[in-house]
């Protein structure tokens, strides 16, 4: 083929090379511009050109070194620039930072009363929401016909599927069902925190719910006093509500304690002054306690004439109330992100 065709024809080929990776296009590079490769060649074949052809030839021949050379850097351009861009690619960055859900208000107010106990010796007990009559009021002390089994309004649990008849296994109405597993369980001292959900068969309403959750605490030892009792809620509310809070007991009944009290504390609200929430009163009540009735401690194989004890109960919706004024118990179930993004930072 004459030199000029050759050239031509190679012309075509350059014009369209393409190559998908840096070593596909080195090998184009060495077929067309190395040494030996085939534009060099005709290179070498110039020389025996005709000299009135020369002029042409070597301009053609020059041309197509060039579109050579210049699609082959082209190609470069674009195999050093995907690099870069996959250089740029961290694999070891961390990915777009996932949304934090934020800590429910109950959980915060019961760890936060779980904290205050510990810190004079409290360790925390649990036991099952699904209980059965004697560990939830028979061994409290409630009489077998007594009316707050009634006024627990509590959920039984149906034996037979469809049959609908009272049995011996409920859904525990007070976290006072866990006193009798510790107590028949270990031996005093016992100092413990009983925190969990209860069940009791209410209409759902802003201020009350089906569910909620308590704190019991329980305390049997040799000469544990009333006295006692009184300093650990005292304790309990400065480090809770703040240093100037005071608290009343007043008399009371539960048949698992023996005295009973209900405890008040200062309205933290209006500082005792009185207003709508304390009704004017300037106290607000929060928990339950008395002294472990002697009953109680018999029914666990533990010798009331030994050791005495005494208990609290306490809800930890109410706490969180005080704490934080939420006005309707339904927010605390119904998981909507609005009501439970305020405690972000708490
Ligand atoms: N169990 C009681 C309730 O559900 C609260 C309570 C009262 C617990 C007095 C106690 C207590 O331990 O001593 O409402």
């Amino acid at each position: 083929m004459a030199l000029k065709d050759t050239i031509q024809e190679l012309m075509g080929q350059v014009q369209t090379l393409s190559a998908s990776n840096a070593e596909e296009l080195e090998a184009l590079r060495i077929k067309y511009l190395s040494k030996k490769g085939e534009i060099t060649a005709l290179f070498n074949e110039f020389r025996l050109v005709p000299n009135d052809q020369k002029r042409e030839l070597g301009q053609l021949l020059n041309q197509l070194r060039q579109e050579a050379e210049n699609r082959i850097n082209e190609l470069r351009e674009q195999f050093e620039a995907k690099q870069a861009e996959s250089d740029r690619l961290d694999l070891t960055r961390t990915p777009d930072p996932i949304a934090l859900g934020t800590r429910h208000p109950l959980s915060l107010v019961r760890e936060e009363i779980e904290d205050i106990f510990s810190r004079i010796g409290f360790t925390i007990a649990q036991g099952p929401e699904v209980e059965d009559d004697k560990h939830v009021y028979g061994m409290l002390n409630f009489a077998p016909e007594h009316p707050a089994r009634d006024m627990q309004d509590t959920f039984f649990v149906e034996k037979e599927m469809g049959v609908q008849k009272p049995t011996d296994v409920l859904l525990r109405s007070h976290t006072s069902s866990v006193q009798t597993r510790v107590m028949t369980s270990q031996k005093p001292p016992i100092r413990v925190l009983c925190p969990g959900r209860v069940y009791r068969n209410e209409a759902i309403s802003a201020r009350a719910h089906c569910f909620f959750h308590q704190v019991e605490g329980l305390y049997v030892d040799k000469n544990v006093s009333f006295a006692d009792l009184r300093e650990a809620l005292l304790y309990f509310s400065k480090e809770m509500f703040g240093a100037d809070t005071k608290i009343r007991l007043r008399p009371s009944y539960f048949p698992f304690t023996e005295p009973s009290a209900e405890m008040d504390i200062s309205c933290n609200i209006c500082g005792g002054k009185g207003c709508s929430f304390c009704k004017g009163t300037g106290w607000v009540e929060i928990l339950g306690c008395g002294m472990v009735d002697p009953n109680v401690l018999e029914a666990c194989g533990i010798d009331s004439k030994v050791y005495s004890g005494y208990a609290f109960g306490m809800g930890v919706e109410r706490i969180t109330n005080l704490k934080y004024r939420v006005k309707d118990l339904r927010l605390f179930s119904e998981n909507d992100v609005r009501f439970l993004r305020q405690f972000e930072s708490c």
